[in-house]
């Protein structure tokens, strides 16, 4: 199969490209398009088949739930049966953006795109052309990280070439998008309302307008069927360490200190590494870094023959980051 990639600009206008891009959804396609965290490999969330395709073209276990995306909230009747309080202040406060709520499912979802949970993950993405292309195929669609499963999530038009090229037939290059780390994962259907997946949206914003809110625990990880599966895998193995900047650093410096530094490279933030044969300063601030952390992690892969990532404090979207850094990482080390 030949892989088109077609250009559209972020503002989604013109749409002639969608249109034809929403033909192939509703034909039982699967299309690659920018939201405003990742790439998503989408189909008609209502389609059986459809949905089969984003499974087989991704290598995706068929016990991985999707996220079910939506251009509107009249669309919610259709794919979900029961909208609570906690998940209705969650709509009003966070949609459309980069938040995904989990929630009853209606009997006309079909079993595969929700893996055969009685529930389903809701997400109304704010990116345009996302609105545009789900609004033009006039039903809800179904749509992973658009990268091969397991590997990094695709920030960039030419990551999911890179993954899924052959495989798919359309993708959409909207440019590189804004979070860059995947929707916020909270799920309302249990007792008290549960983050499943940290995200930009984070525990702090949640935590104002639904109170009861619980973060992340290792509960979540047996509700999440996603939660099992290695993520973020790059080629060369990564060694992150974990804790405040002043202490990573010295305990960087340390580690390096009987290393053929050669061989390997450092993503670092503080301290200073410069001076190595191989680095990469990333920002400071994890709210900066969140953008272009998976296509470095992608541009720096068999660079050399280790990766060594200073990882950011646990708070605020910092809470994301180290989710990910942990799941990509071979070995972590704290300081
Ligand atoms: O930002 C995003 O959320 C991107 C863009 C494309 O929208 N999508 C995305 O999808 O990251 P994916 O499939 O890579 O991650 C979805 C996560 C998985 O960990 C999956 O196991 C979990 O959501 N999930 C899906 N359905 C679920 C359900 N019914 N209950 C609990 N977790 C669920
Ligand atoms: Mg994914």
């Amino acid at each position: 199969m030949r892989t088109r990639l077609i250009k559209v600009s972020p503002s989604g206008k013109p749409n002639s490209a969608i249109t034809e891009a929403a033909r192939f959804i509703k034909a039982g396609e699967v299309v690659a398009f920018p939201t405003e965290t990742v790439y998503g490999l989408g189909a008609d969330a209502m389609n059986a088949k459809a949905v089969k395709k984003i499974f087989e073209a991704k290598g995706r276990p068929a016990d991985n739930p999707l996220i079910v995306h939506i251009s509107g909230l009249n669309q919610l009747d259709s794919v979900v049966s029961e909208i609570n309080d906690s998940a209705q202040n969650l709509i009003d406060s966070f949609w459309p953006g980069p938040l995904s709520i989990v929630m009853k499912k209606n009997q006309k979802v079909p079993n595969i795109t929700t893996a055969e949970l009685d529930t389903v993950v809701i997400r109304f993405p704010s990116h345009p052309i996302a609105q545009a292309l789900i609004s033009a195929a006039g039903t809800p669609i179904a749509a992973p990280s658009a990268n091969l499963s397991g590997k990094v999530s695709p920030t960039k038009a030419k990551h999911v070439v890179s993954d899924l090229n052959k495989k798919i037939p359309i993708v959409i290059d909207g440019g590189p998008i804004k979070y860059g780390l995947e929707s916020t994962v909270v799920d309302c259907t249990g007792e008290h309302p549960v983050i499943l997946r940290p995200g930009s949206i984070t525990y702090e914003m949640i935590k104002t307008v639904v109170p009861d809110i619980e973060n992340l625990s290792k509960k979540s990880e047996l509700r999440s069927p996603g939660m099992k599966y290695r993520h973020y895998a790059t080629e060369t193995p990564i060694t992150l360490f974990t804790g405040q900047p002043k202490a990573t650093g010295i305990k960087i410096k340390k580690y390096l200190a009987g290393q053929d530094v050669n061989k390997l490279i450092v993503l670092w933030h503080d301290g200073d590494f410069s001076k190595l044969p191989n680095h990469f300063k990333l920002p400071a601030n994890a709210y900066e870094a969140a953008p272009i952390l998976f296509d470095t992690m992608r541009g720096v892969d068999m660079a050399a023959e280790q990766i060594i990532i200073q990882g950011y404090p646990p708070e605020g979207i910092g809470a994301a980051v180290m989710n990910r850094l942990e799941k990509a990482a071979t070995e972590i080390i704290e300081a």
